[in-house]
């Protein structure tokens, strides 16, 4: 049996299965509410029951006390519902809501994607998780101080590991590291989330322009945006040197053919003959088929020259600077 739960002060409302948690089922429903450790331990879910009943699941009492739990507080990750249910809790409308942490974690799983893109997903410690917005990205805090910035894959609502898609560099402190000396269960410092790359509340169509692995932030932000039955018009152009580089075709070639407000136009660098898409730079890919961007949000991420020369082209084309959205991956050399 199902309850209804209307969220004060917003008035959103969902409905919560027996059994299911007030956060997951606040989440699947699209409503982002604070939450930390997902386990009843940190107490970043925490809200007030106004009016009905819950059953308040298993939680660690440094989470939730007596005199809390007497003022109505529940922790919303564990409590369930038993009636229907008014609740109140301020969610989660911008970057600025969500708590940055630094979190040691373990590299669960690495798989080389292409000659220079590694996929790592890590492993946080089985008490934390870590709230983001899809497209927002972390830092590695490295032992000597420095610092590099990777954009999370992975959708929210698919937390249990952060997926990271890294670019070879050459030379590059941290990233020789990854591909030549990282490996399963090794240890790093990562802080976050970062970042004000996300997918805005519009009716209005959206662009997605990545440039190599500036797919990553996008990837999470469209996987979000298909759980929660988002029905904008969306097309994305991923841009890469030649076919091998395109790193993941499948994932938005399914899409393609599972959502009819997406489509998927891959652009690459180098053609060779058998190629039959679309050759040359990504952003120009852009510029040749819509003549009048003004009714448009843009997405961009990758190169710093790809994202500087988009803005530029898009806004001559009538996008208002405000729906332009971007993430120009600067690396950070020697920065602390
Ligand atoms: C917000 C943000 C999000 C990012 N997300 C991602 C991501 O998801 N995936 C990803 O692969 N990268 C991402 N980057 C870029 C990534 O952080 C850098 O490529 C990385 O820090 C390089 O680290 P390194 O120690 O190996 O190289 P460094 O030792 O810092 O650099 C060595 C030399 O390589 C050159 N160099 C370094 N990085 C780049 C680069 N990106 N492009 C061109 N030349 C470079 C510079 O000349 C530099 O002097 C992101 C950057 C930012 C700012
Ligand atoms: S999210 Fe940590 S206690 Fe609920």
């Amino acid at each position: 049996m199902s309850h209804q739960v209307t969220i004060q002060p917003s008035g959103h409302q969902f409905s919560v299965d027996e059994g299911e948690t007030l956060l997951s089922a606040a989440l699947n429903a699209g409503f982002a509410l604070p939450y930390g450790c997902r386990n009843g331990a940190c107490g970043a879910c925490k809200g007030k029951i106004l009016d009905g009943a819950v059953d308040l699941g298993n939680y660690q009492a440094s989470a939730l006390t007596d005199e809390e739990k007497s003022r109505g507080l529940a922790l919303f990750c564990c409590a369930t519902a038993k009636s229907d249910l008014a609740i109140e809790v301020k969610e989660v409308g911008a970057a600025r809501d969500i708590p940055v942490k630094t979190l040691p974690c373990r590299v669960e799983r690495m798989e080389k994607l292409a000659a220079d893109v590694m996929a790592i997903w890590l492993k946080l410690p089985a008490n934390e998780r870590l709230q983001f917005l899809p497209g927002q990205y972390i830092d590695f805090l490295l032992k000597d101080g420095r610092r590099r910035s990777f954009s999370l894959a992975n959708p929210p609502e698919d937390d249990g590991l952060l997926e990271l898609h890294v670019r070879h560099v050459p030379g590059g402190h941290f990233t020789e590291h990854v591909f030549n000396v990282m490996k399963a269960k090794d240890i790093l410092r990562i802080k976050g989330p970062n970042g004000s790359f996300f997918l805005r509340d519009s009716d209005k169509p959206a662009i997605f322009v990545a440039g190599g692995t500036g797919y990553a932030p996008i990837k999470s932000m469209l996987a979000h945006a298909f759980h929660h039955a988002v029905d904008r018009q969306f097309v994305l152009y991923w841009g890469a040197r030649d076919l091998p580089s395109l790193y993941q075709p499948d994932l938005p070639g399914q899409w393609q053919q599972r959502h009819a407000n997406f489509s998927f136009i891959p652009v690459l660098d180098q053609t060779t003959p058998d190629w039959r898409g679309r050759g040359g730079r990504v952003h120009e890919a852009v510029l040749a088929d819509f003549k009048d961007l003004s009714g448009h949000e843009v997405y961009a991420c990758g190169a710093p020259v790809m994202v500087q020369a988009a803005r530029r082209d898009f806004m001559a084309r009538g996008l208002p600077e405000e729906a332009f959205f971007s993430d120009a991956f600067d690396y950070q050399s020697g920065m602390a």
